[in-house]
């Protein structure tokens, strides 16, 4: 309880104050910058409107912010294929507002945490133009290149969809995990790491409170460059040995020791790890004392809605990442999946199953990284192929749908346009479908039953109960129905119960709710009768 209360904001200060382990059970807002808030009426949601937002997110009661991708890029990959790691792109706005944000955020408690690409860069950054331009450039040496051949080197995929190897102009083959656009960096060549440690450095200079590091499983390639044993599939918890030889390679491990000591030397910094591997044991093995401080828990993110597979999920994450005394960071969604709404059913059932689910995460112990527009109950977007940007939605055909329905602007204000921009702006860079007024903000506010308030009171909660988001968490299942039993140091405990079947359940309890999902929740002497897709609270006496 000692690091939460040294976190605890009061109108009187709301100032960060010092917290080495801060990260540890903060709940972490991911802001998608391009779909944030428009500043400047361009369309393109930019730093100036995130840091008009920032009051918002003091209001809702997270602890820090992620940030997606901000840097001068390709835009082949929304942001993931960058040309310049020590700028931000013009149409977010420059390094002065990106330190202004910091600063602001800041006298609001908010730290702020920004992405980092080190697996490949653009196809437009320096280093790359000037390796395609001449074969012998010391810059070609940084990135995988192969002679020219009738095949491509070998079986590996693209993640976006067909062979992970493109040609050059001049023949030759590179390698790209991702789309062509973004050719994978040889991290074997030393100028490689040393110019990350200059970008890491340049951000932590200015006051950022560090990075989610992205295809952190990546980077090192088997030295042969062999086939893999087998097909990549998007249905996956993550890579397994049948891609044993592009991911997690043992070297990488070094990387994250390296960049560990950089952030230890920069006071109340962190990073956490994007590591897409299906085994939640190898994942963990990235957050080992001397290595990141946390890496994503994807397993909620893929889970049906089904009490044994989330009942999985969390002790799996549990026990994996318990074993290497990191917290779980816990992902119930992200820029890369279908909205938990639309994931979940859709409609009233998805919604109701999406809010269950927001209480169950935010009691776990550990952190909790919340994407913005889920407190809001944003279903996932039906956006026009015509208006669709994602590459795995053209690299697979049309046949995989993309990412751009839940990349869409937010729904500020239930008024024309949505208040994403002010009203006689462009156009938005991603449509806004023409019903979301429903969900903006300011009518959500106003009303005591919306998503926005259960994340509100659930975020106060959390705050203020030291069992809630802290301590120990024991896992078990009857039917249907989840139990999180989440014990702080104090001894105080509090129930999370979620029931994931269609038939109500009756849960015995004599302790006090404190906090249901929906309103149906009933109440008699020694039991709560708990409905179909609902969670509560319970403070146990
Ligand atoms: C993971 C990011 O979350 C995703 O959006 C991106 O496309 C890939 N990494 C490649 O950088
Ligand atoms: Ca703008």
């Amino acid at each position: 309880m000692a690091t939460r209360l040294a976190t605890v904001r009061t109108s009187a200060n709301p100032q960060v104050t010092s917290d080495a382990s801060w990260w540890r059970d903060a709940v972490v807002y991911q802001v998608y910058l391009r779909s944030f808030a428009d500043g400047n009426g361009d369309g393109i949601g930019d730093l100036g409107g995130l840091r008009s937002r920032l009051p918002y997110l003091s209001w809702l009661g997270v602890d820090a912010l992620w940030i997606n991708p901000h840097y001068p890029s390709g835009g082949a990959d929304g942001g993931y294929d960058i040309t310049d790691y020590r700028a931000v792109d013009p149409d977010y706005g420059d390094v002065a507002d990106l330190e202004a944000l910091v600063d602001d955020a800041r006298r609001l408690g908010l730290r702020v945490v920004l992405d980092v690409v080190p697996n490949h860069t653009s196809d437009r950054h320096p280093w790359f133009q000037a390796a395609l331009a001449d074969p012998d450039a010391p810059e070609a040496a940084r990135y995988h290149f192969a002679p020219p051949s009738a095949e491509p080197p070998n079986n590996w995929q693209s993640l976006f969809g067909g062979p992970a190897w493109s040609r050059t102009p001049d023949g030759r083959w590179y390698l790209h995990l991702f789309a062509p656009e973004q050719p994978d960096l040889n991290w074997g060549d030393p100028a490689v790491a040393a110019d990350f440690e200059r970008t890491l450095r340049f951000w932590l200079d200015r006051g950022v409170s560090g990075f989610r590091v992205d295809v952190a499983y990546g980077l090192f390639k088997d030295a042969g460059l062999r086939d893999n044993p087998g097909a990549y599939s998007p249905t996956l918890f993550g890579h397994g040995p049948e891609q044993a030889m592009t991911w997690n390679q043992p070297e990488v491990h070094d990387v994250w020791r390296r960049w560990r000591s950089i952030c230890d030397e920069y006071p109340d910094t962190m990073l956490v790890g994007e590591v897409c591997l299906a085994d939640l044991e190898q994942v963990a093995l990235y957050s080992r004392p001397d290595e990141m401080h946390q890496s994503f828990s994807f397993r909620l993110l893929k889970s049906p809605w089904s009490a044994e597979s989330f009942a999985d999920g969390v002790r799996t994450a549990l026990d994996a990442f318990g074993a290497v005394g990191a917290p779980v960071s816990w992902v119930l969604g992200n820029h890369d999946k279908d909205r938990q709404v639309s994931r979940f059913g859709g409609g009233a059932l998805g919604t109701a199953r999406a809010r269950a689910a927001a209480l169950l995460v935010l009691a776990l112990p550990g952190s909790a990284y919340l994407y913005a527009g889920d407190e809001l109950g944003l279903p996932q977007a039906e956006v026009p192929d015509e208006a669709k940007l994602d590459p795995i939605f053209f690299r697979s055909g049309g046949a995989r749908a993309g990412r751009d329905g839940c990349r869409v602007p937010m729904p500020w204000n239930a008024d024309r346009g949505v208040g994403f921009s002010a009203d006689d702006a462009a156009t938005p860079w991603l449509p806004i479908p023409a019903d979301w007024d429903q969900y903006a903000v300011s009518r959500q506010a106003r009303d005591g039953g919306s998503v926005l308030t259960l994340y509100r009171r659930a975020l106060a909660l959390r705050d203020a109960h030291p069992a809630l988001g802290s301590g120990d968490a024991a896992v078990s299942r009857r039917g249907d129905v989840l139990t999180v039993r989440c014990t702080a140091a104090d001894g105080s405990v509090v129930r999370c119960v979620v029931n994931m079947g269609s038939e109500t359940a009756l849960v015995r309890t004599r302790g006090t709710v404190l906090l249901a999902s929906t309103t149906g929740v009933r109440r008699s002497a020694g039991s709560v009768a708990l409905p179909a897709d609902t969670a509560i609270w319970l403070a146990e006496a």
